[in-house]
C-alpha cells in the first residue's frame, strides 16, 4: 500500500497539489483521473521522487520515503516498476536489450538469469520472438507491452503507469489496460495508473481518484464514478455528447 497524506506541491508561486491525500491499495488497479493539466503527472512523479514535494508525507507499507536517505531512496526505487507517458524506449537497443537494461543496472544476476527473467517477462506481456527486433520494428501497442514488460522485469512491489494506452486504437488500449491488470493481480503489486480515459476507468477502475485543478474532489470505484453527485467529476465523466445521450436515455 502507498499512502499519501497532506502532500503540497508547487513551481515557484504556483500551487499544482493542495492537500492531497489517499492510499494507494496492494494487489490493486488505482486509477488517477483528472482533465489535463489537473496535476495527476505530477502526483505520479512526486510519489516516485522525480519531484520534491513542499510538505506532506508519502509511505511505501509504512516506510517513510520523505525521510528516506538518498541511498534509502534508491534501494525503494528498485522495487518499482515505471511506465512513462510515451513507452520511452531505447531506439538504437533491441527488445530484449531494453528489457535487460534494469537488470545489468541494478542486479548481479547472472547472463542466464537474466535472458531467463526477459523471456518471462515478455510471455507476461504476450510477445514472444521479438527479442532482437528494435523498437522502430514494432506497432505503438508492441511497444506498450515491451515498455510493460521492462518495468516489471525487477518483480516490482509498485508500478506505475503514466497514461499507459495514449496513442492507440481503443481496442488495444483495451488490451493493455487488461494485461496491466492481469500482472497487478498475479503478482499483487500496488499499481498507480494516470489515465483520462473512461474506458480504462469502466474497465479497471478497482480504485478511483479525481484530481481536479490540484485538488483531490472524490475517491470510490468505478461503478461510483457515474453516480456520483461531484460537480466536477459529472463534467469530466460526461464531458463528450455521446456520454451525455447515454445518461439521458437511461
Ligand atoms: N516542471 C514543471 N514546472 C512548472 N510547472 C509544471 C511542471 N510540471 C507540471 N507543471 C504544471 O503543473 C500542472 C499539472 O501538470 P500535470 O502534468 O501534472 O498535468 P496532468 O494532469 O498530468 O495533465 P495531462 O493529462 O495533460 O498529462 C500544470 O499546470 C503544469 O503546467
Ligand atoms: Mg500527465
Amino acid at each position: 500500500m502507498i499512502e499519501v497524506k497532506n502532500v503540497y506541491k508547487s513551481f515557484g508561486k504556483e500551487l499544482v497539489l493542495t492537500d492531497i491525500s489517499v492510499a494507494f491499495d496492494q494487489g490493486k488497479t488505482n486509477l488517477i483521473i483528472g482533465r489535463s493539466g489537473s496535476g495527476k503527472t505530477v502526483l505520479l512523479k512526486a510519489i516516485v521522487g522525480l519531484h520534491g514535494i513542499d510538505t506532506g508525507a508519502i509511505y511505501f507499507d509504512g516506510r517513510d520515503f520523505i525521510k528516506m536517505t538518498e541511498i534509502q531512496k534508491q534501494d525503494l526505487r528498485k522495487e518499482m516498476g515505471m511506465l512513462f507517458q510515451g513507452s520511452a524506449l531505447f531506439d538504437s537497443l533491441t527488445v530484449q536489450e531494453n528489457i535487460i537494461f534494469p537488470l545489468e543496472m541494478y542486479t548481479n544476476m547472472s547472463y542466464e538469469e537474466k535472458l531467463e527473467r526477459v523471456n518471462s517477462c515478455l510471455k507476461m506481456v504476450e510477445l514472444e520472438k521479438v527479442n532482437h527486433l528494435y523498437p522502430a520494428e514494432l506497432s505503438g501497442g508492441m511497444k506498450k507491452r515491451v515498455g510493460i514488460a521492462r518495468a516489471i522485469v525487477q518483480f516490482p512491489q509498485y508500478l506505475f503507469c503514466d497514461e499507459p494506452n495514449s496513442g492507440l486504437d481503443p481496442m488495444t488500449a483495451l488490451v493493455i489496460d487488461n494485461l496491466i491488470s492481469k500482472i497487478t493481480h498475479d503478482m499483487n503489486i500496488t499499481t498507480i495508473i494516470n489515465t483520462h480515459d473512461m474506458n480504462s476507468v469502466m474497465e479497471i477502475g478497482e480504485k478511483v481518484v479525481f484530481i481536479h485543478e490540484g485538488f483531490k474532489c472524490w475517491e470510490g470505484t468505478r461503478n461510483g464514478v457515474l453516480s456520483s453527485d461531484d460537480k466536477h467529476l459529472n463534467d469530466f465523466v460526461f464531458a463528450s455528447n455521446l456520454a451525455k445521450k447515454i445518461k439521458n436515455l437511461k
